[in-house]
């Protein structure tokens, strides 16, 4: 369906490469919002079926609309199935759980807490003792280049280090899933760039599965071992690319001069604006 043109590895709303149900399997789905006032419902995700594989670095992408926030809400339990299944390690997602971490682009930190604590708020909402919960967020403090920050408010951090803080909050709960909606969007370019390969780090230092839904292309190429194209909403797998390219090569100094980075983006670029879409 996505046609053969270029060198990436595609397929078109089949299974993914790997074998087996992934770690969240998502299959039919359907979400819906009811408004009370219109007496009527919007389907923001219609016969969505996805794989997302233990360890994967998966980036959706797709028209504004298209229902990844949506799909991103339901994966974090927060919205229900209207019918489909949605499963983690074949348990169905029916609630927000310590084993899925979500990073919003809005940071989301609370102003009157140090980034320490900040960091720490999970693990002693769990019970965790001072000590032992601070040691842990020290680490990915340490992890996210916020060391130095651990003792100070929100409102002294930079925009790249609050969305950091915010990684590191997340990761500190040890999620086995992070979802992250464009966790990026509010940051400048250069900080954005640097956050990026930290990312790339940070998610090869916890070995978390990660999916994360970007608006931009670029981003999602440079970051994803796979990416996946949403069509216009609602939302539909319109096509999955593999990103062959190996974690050393990810570095924006000459990630623009890699013939393979290019070659994906400029075929994700052409699914995302529908011209091949029907081949
Ligand atoms: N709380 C809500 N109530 C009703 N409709 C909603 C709600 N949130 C989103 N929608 C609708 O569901 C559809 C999908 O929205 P969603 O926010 O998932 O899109 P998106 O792909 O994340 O878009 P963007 O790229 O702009 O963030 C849209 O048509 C939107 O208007
Ligand atoms: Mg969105």
């Amino acid at each position: 369906m996505t046609g053969g043109s270029g060198g990436a590895p595609a397929s078109a709303g089949a299974p993914p490469p790997p074998s087996g149900a992934g770690k969240i399997a998502i299959r039919d789905l359907r979400l819906e919002y009811y408004s009370e006032e219109r007496r009527a419902s919007h389907v923001a995700v219609d016969a969505l079926s996805l794989d997302i594989f233990a360890n994967e670095f998966l980036c959706i992408v797709g028209p504004s609309g298209c229902g990844k926030s949506t799909l991103i809400a339901a994966i974090a339990g927060f919205l229900k199935p209207r019918s489909g299944t949605l499963t983690l390690d074949g348990r169905a997602i029916e609630k927000p759980g310590a084993d899925r971490g979500v990073v919003f682009q809005e940071y989301a930190l609370l102003p009157w807490k140090r980034v320490i604590d900040n960091v720490a708020l999970g693990l002693k909402l769990r019970g965790m003792a001072r000590e032992e919960r601070n040691r842990i967020a020290r680490r990915y403090l340490e992890i996210t280049n916020l060391a130095d920050a651990a003792q100070k408010f929100p409102h002294e951090l930079s925009g790249g280090m609050k969305q950091r803080a915010a990684v590191a909050r997340t990761l500190a709960n040890e999620p086995e899933v992070m979802l992250m909606d464009e966790p990026f969007a509010a940051v400048d370019a250069q900080t954005r760039m640097t956050l990026q390969e930290e990312l790339l780090r940070i998610w090869e230092n916890a070995r978390t599965t990660v999916v994360f839904v970007t608006h931009s292309v670029e981003e999602a190429v440079f970051l994803g071992t796979r990416v996946v194209v949403l069509t216009p909403g609602p939302g539909r797998v319109q096509a999955t690319l593999d990103v062959p390219i190996a974690r050393e090569r990810r570095n924006w100094r000459t990630i623009n001069a890699d013939a393979e980075f290019v070659a994906i983006r400029d075929r994700v670029l052409d699914l995302v604006r529908n011209r091949r879409s029907a081949a």
